[in-house]
């Protein structure tokens, strides 16, 4: 397929056809799902975050759709690791990008699966730190030492390019904190924001939460997180190095949104409630409609936009 050079773009220096992939997130653990992504016009195929072992994931109900998004406690459902790597040279025959998503319960599964995979044809590594729907496994990404930590053994197994997936951050102190860590470490991108963890729904019928796994705590998805998605992307662009790319996520539903997380700094954009809810024609749809603005707006590629923020 051909896709109008205007909204080529790169992370780690892979070149994407599109600004818009999927996240790992909805639809992406199964090989029938990923052919789908492949078969669509995603950027890439990301995939479902995968554990040492398959995963059924949390106990149902774990998805509520919402007036603005959604919230959900998936609790990783996914293959294991090995049918993934036994599924990246299918997956590549779409000629795009494979991106791996990564999610161990311990340091030690994640260098496990940061080898195997360096050792297959996958694009691009994203190491998820964090995940908030496991029952008694905080999430790395506000544990800064372990960061750190996790950072010092993970960047020195692989030569492919590695990123990191993000929870939102809400203070200043902590984008800084963040990016000081970030800087001293050999990362190609980092992708953010995940859904915003332990969130609460509540039925005012039922009296209940609208999700059972934890309690009702889960993650926050969609337009409800866009400025904090878009803030959290705009603070990394103004503190992380130049060659660190920045994946945007978090509330992407059109080509404004898409437009808008260019401008924080985003070179590219992962879907993961508006591809949940309305399937993989997102991806051709925002694209399209991506490229229509910056051509109404006189530009003539996405890399114009790229974190181009006006200031007053
Ligand atoms: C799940 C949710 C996440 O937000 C994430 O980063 C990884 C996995 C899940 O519950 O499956």
């Amino acid at each position: 397929m051909t896709r109008p050079t205007t909204l080529q773009s790169s992370i780690g220096q892979v070149t994407l056809d599109s600004y818009v992939m999927n996240a790992s997130g909805p639809r992406c653990s199964s090989a029938e799902e990923l052919h789908l992504i492949g078969r669509s016009n995603a950027a890439a195929i990301v995939t479902k975050s995968c554990t040492i072992l398959p995963r059924e994931g949390n106990a149902e109900p774990r998805y509520r759709d919402l007036e603005l998004g959604a919230i959900q406690s998936m609790g990783l459902p996914n293959l294991g690791y090995n049918a993934y790597l036994d599924l990246v040279p299918e997956l590549l025959e779409h000629n795009k990008p494979v991106v791996v998503s990564i999610s161990g319960l311990s340091l030690a599964d994640n260098e496990t699966m940061v080898k195997a995979f360096d050792g297959s044809d996958a694009s691009l590594l994203e190491v998820n730190f964090s995940c908030p729907n496991i029952a008694g496994k905080p999430q790395t990404a506000y544990d800064f030492e372990q960061v750190e930590n996790s950072l010092t053994r993970l960047c020195s197994l692989t030569d492919k390019p590695l990123g990191i997936k993000l929870a939102p951050y809400f203070d200043m102190s902590h984008f800084d904190s963040m990016a000081e860590i970030l800087n001293r470490f050999p990362i190609a991108f980092i992708s953010t924001i995940n859904s915003i963890g332990n969130t609460l729904i509540i039925d005012p019928q039922t009296e209940r939460a609208v999700i059972k796994p934890k309690g009702g705590f889960g993650g926050l998805c969609g337009q409800y997180v866009k400025p904090i998605g878009l803030a959290n992307v705009h603070a990394f662009r103004q503190r992380l190095r130049d060659d660190i790319d920045i994946v945007g996520v978090g509330g992407i539903y059109n080509g404004t949104d898409a437009f808008e997380y260019a401008l924080a700094g985003a070179s590219a954009v992962q879907v993961a409630t508006s591809f949940q809810q309305q399937g993989e024609g997102c991806f051709q749809r925002i694209n399209d409609e991506l490229a229509a603005l910056l051509e109404a707006k006189g530009y003539a590629s996405i890399k114009e936009v790229i974190g181009q923020l006006k200031a007053f």
